[in-house]
């Protein structure tokens, strides 16, 4: 049989199947066991000697060329059924999309402190920060409350190995570690985590205060007064909130009182406040004949409360998402 004929056989053969299985069946026909190329192998030994060795290699030959075509074949084969996959895989533009879930936001209680900070800034007050593990002096004794005196019953604290340091139990330290450091005029807030032993829906035993203090030459109770109600008309944004200031006792203001609200048809108490006492000035080296100060004290996440209408402070520091992406 003419070779060239057997190889465009094969040719035609092998063009004619698309996938791989039908290409070995073909490929069988050729160069399997009983194939047309493996029979005119066998059949050299049927030759006179001196055509044996011219036969092998033309077969040979025809054989290398059918198993460069089938090679060929296959890698179209190959290409072509990556080409209808890639084709049928291809993206539904038209599907609505997942959106994007790992985004963060801000907090409840950061955004509220950032308002506040910004509130405080525009009537001239700079931001402070200080330790959350205070020593009993800056926590207690400087601020006119020294060892054995009754008010530190209201601050059950963490307290450190061997009672010199703890986690402060409000942001008042801040102003002994402030005026000490600077002289007057002085003018901060000082927002930050605050530690007591207390847990229920109102109370937590880590929570947010901001401290207040205006240390000047002229300023009196009603400047306290007018401050904190025009800050919380601004932080509520609300100026027909009322505000009034019930008779209380700190040990480190004289006189004292606690601010309260009228909000939605009830007084709610939101901090405490008063002139800073005399002998808290004496601590820090400021002359309370030349000076007046006054302070404040609210409950940060308290304000949040109010503000998102929240019910239970644990929320917050749940991490629970479902809450959190509430405020994004
Ligand atoms: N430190 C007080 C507390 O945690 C709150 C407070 C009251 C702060 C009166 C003040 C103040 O600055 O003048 O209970």
């Amino acid at each position: 049989m003419d070779l060239q004929h057997i190889v465009s056989q094969a040719k035609e053969m092998f063009s004619k199947v698309d996938n791989g299985h039908a290409l070995d069946k073909a490929k069988s026909k050729f160069l399997g066991k009983s194939g047309v190329i493996t029979d005119q192998l066998r059949k050299i030994r049927e030759l006179p000697a001196e055509e044996k060795a011219t036969a092998g290699q033309a077969i040979n030959h025809a054989k290398n060329q059918i198993e460069e075509i089938l090679k060929h074949r296959k890698d179209e084969i190959i290409e072509h059924k990556l080409q209808r996959e890639m084709a049928d895989s291809s993206i539904d533009i038209t599907l609505p999309g997942r959106g994007n879930r790992t985004d963060g936001s801000y907090h409840p209680i950061s955004k509220t402190l950032d308002r506040i900070a910004f509130l405080f800034n525009s009537m001239g007050f700079s931001v402070i920060d200080g330790p959350e593990i205070e020593s009993d002096y800056y926590n207690f004794t400087a601020l006119n409350q020294p060892q054995n005196h009754p008010a530190r019953s209201m601050h059950d604290t963490f307290y450190l190995a061997d009672y010199e340091y703890l986690l402060r139990t409000h942001t008042s330290p801040m102003q002994i570690r402030h005026m000490e450091e600077f002289k007057p005029p002085l003018r901060v807030i000082s927002p930050g985590r605050v530690y007591r032993v207390d847990s229920d829906a109102t109370h937590s035993p880590m929570f947010h205060q901001l401290e207040g203090l205006w240390v000047d030459d002229n300023i009196s109770f009603s400047n306290l007064k007018g401050l904190t109600r025009e800050f919380l008309r601004a932080f509520f944004e609300n100026d027909a909130i009322d505000v009034r200031f019930r008779p209380s006792y700190f040990p480190f203001t004289e006189p004292s009182a606690e601010i309260d609200m009228f909000f939605e048809n009830s007084w709610l108490e939101v901090g405490g406040c008063g002139m800073v006492h005399p002998k808290v000035l004496k601590n820090v080296g400021i002359d309370s004949d030349k000076y007046q100060a006054f302070a404040f004290g609210m409950g940060l996440d308290r304000l949040a409360m109010i503000r998102y209408k929240i019910e239970d402070l644990r929320l917050f520091f749940e991490n629970d998402i479902r809450f959190l992406s509430q405020f994004t």
